[in-house]
């Protein structure tokens, strides 16, 4: 799905950018140029952002055999 329409960026890219470290919306400005024309997209990259550190954090809290598996 499309999230930045002004530059035709979708959630996937963003999503991706984030598994390669993006973790603000700095990084994501560099690496994608979102958020950069009428800005109608941040709050859907800082929701993307939001959603990643949760994931993580839960990755994180659990057991190492649980997240091997
Ligand atoms: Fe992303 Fe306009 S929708 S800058």
């Amino acid at each position: 799905m499309y999230i930045c329409l002004c530059k035709g960026v979708t959630d996937h890219q963003i999503r991706d950018a984030i598994a390669d470290g993006a973790c603000s919306m700095r990084d994501l400005r560099a690496a994608l140029d979102v958020a950069n024309q009428c800005g109608k997209c941040g709050r859907d990259c800082k929701s993307l952002l939001a959603e990643s550190a949760v994931s993580s954090s839960h990755t994180t809290a659990m057991p190492q055999q649980w997240v091997a598996a």
